[in-house]
C-alpha cells in the first residue's frame, strides 16, 4: 500500500518509514521543508497525493529544553498537531478515492495523572489542563464528517513516551547517566508509561493495515488504541533500569524544583506525574508486542 506520513521525517516518523517500507510499502512524507516531501500548503490547496492509507505524527517537540513555554510556543504545539490533523482529514474528506485507513498519533496526556486511577482506551479524558485539552481537540480534528467517515476505517494512537536511539526522551538522558549522574525525577513513584519506538511504529502498522484477531469485532481495527507497553513502571524504576544496563547507580534523585525551574511549572507536570495507563484494546486487536518488558527494551537499545 501507499502510505502518507504527515511528519514522516521526524522521530517516530522515521522509524515508521523503514518499518513499512521493509514490509514492501511505498512512503510519501509530508513536511514543512519541500525538500523532504509534498508540503502542507500543497496538501492545503492541491488535496492528498494518490494513496491507500495517512497517518499524522507531526508536532514540535513539547519538551524542547530551547524553547520557553511561552505564549507562542504554546500556540504552536497545538497548531503544529491540530491544524497539519485538520489539514488531513479536510484533504480525506475532499478526496474523489479516499484512502482506506486514517491513523494519528496523540498522547496519554490525555488521562488525568494519578497514582492510583488505572486507565484504558474507553476511559473519560480530554478536559482538566493545557495537554489534556490539547489532546482532545487534536483527535476531534481528525474526525472525518459521516459520509466519509462510513469509508475510511479511523483509528488514533495514545502514545506514553517513546523510547528509542535517534530521539524522544532517551539520547538527553544518556550522557548523565552514563557519568553516574543520573536518577529519578522528583519522587521517582510517578507512573511512567512507556513504548519502545519499534512497538509504536508497529501499532502505527497494524492500525494502518487494519486486520482484527478473529474473533474480535468486525471491520478490522478501529477507534482509539493506546501506545503503551503493557507491563507497568514508576519513572524511579526506569531510572534504575536505565543505569542498570549502563553498569551505573541511579542515586542522585533530581529534585522537583530544579525539574520546574528548567521547563517551567505546567511543562514539569509532563515528567512529575504520570499516568497507569493499559493498553486493552491494542492487546484484544491482536497486536503483538515485541519489548512488553522495560529491562530488555532498555537492553535493546543500550547494547
Ligand atoms: N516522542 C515521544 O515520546 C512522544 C510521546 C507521545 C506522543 N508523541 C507525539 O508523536 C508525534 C511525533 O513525535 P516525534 O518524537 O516523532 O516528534 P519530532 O521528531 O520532534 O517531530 C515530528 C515532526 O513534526 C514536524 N514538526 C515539528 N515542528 C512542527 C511545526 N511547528 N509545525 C508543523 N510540523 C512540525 C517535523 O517535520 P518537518 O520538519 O518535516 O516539517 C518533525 O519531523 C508528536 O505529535 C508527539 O506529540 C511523541
Amino acid at each position: 500500500m501507499k502510505v502518507v506520513i504527515g511528519g514522516g521525517s521526524g522521530f517516530v516518523g522515521s522509524a515508521l518509514s523503514r518499518l513499512l517500507r521493509s514490509k514492501g510499502h511505498e512512503v510519501e512524507v509530508v513536511s514543512r521543508r519541500p525538500g523532504a516531501g509534498v508540503t502542507w500548503t500543497h496538501v492545503a490547496s492541491r488535496g492528498l497525493p494518490p494513496c491507500d492509507a495517512v497517518v499524522n505524527v507531526a508536532g514540535a517537540n513539547i519538551l524542547n529544553p530551547l524553547r520557553r513555554w511561552s505564549r507562542s510556543f504554546q500556540q504552536e504545539v497545538v497548531s503544529s498537531r491540530v491544524e497539519t490533523t485538520r489539514t488531513l482529514s479536510e484533504a480525506i474528506a475532499l478526496c474523489p478515492h479516499p484512502p482506506r485507513s486514517w491513523v494519528l498519533l496523540t498522547g496519554v496526556g490525555y488521562y488525568r495523572p494519578s497514582l492510583r486511577e488505572e486507565y484504558h482506551e474507553g476511559s473519560v479524558g480530554g478536559d482538566f489542563d493545557f495537554f489534556s485539552r490539547l489532546v482532545r481537540d487534536w483527535e476531534s480534528a481528525a474526525r472525518l464528517p459521516e459520509g466519509t467517515g462510513r469509508l475510511v476505517r479511523q483509528v488514533v494512537v495514545r502514545a506514553g513516551v517513546v523510547l528509542g536511539r535517534e530521539g524522544g526522551a532517551l539520547p538527553p538522558m544518556l550522557l548523565p547517566f552514563r557519568m553516574g549522574l543520573g536518577g529519578p525525577l522528583g519522587s521517582g513513584l510517578q507512573p511512567f508509561p512507556w513504548i519502545h519506538v519499534e512497538d509504536l511504529a508497529g501499532i502505527l502498522l497494524h492500525a494502518l493495515e487494519g486486520a482484527q484477531r478473529e474473533g474480535e469485532g468486525e471491520g478490522g481495527v478501529e477507534g482509539v488504541l493506546n501506545g503503551v507497553s503493557p507491563s507497568r513502571c514508576t519513572q524511579g524504576e526506569f531510572a534504575e533500569a536505565l543505569a542498570g544496563s549502563l553498569g551505573r547507580g541511579a542515586r542522585l534523585r533530581v529534585p522537583a524544583a530544579l525539574v520546574r525551574a528548567a521547563l517551567g511549572p505546567e511543562r514539569a507536570l509532563l515528567l512529575l506525574q504520570g499516568q497507569w495507563v493499559a493498553p486493552r484494546r491494542t492487546l484484544a486487536s491482536g497486536y503483538r508486542y515485541r519489548f512488553p518488558r522495560l529491562q530488555a527494551a532498555i537492553d535493546n537499545l543500550i547494547h
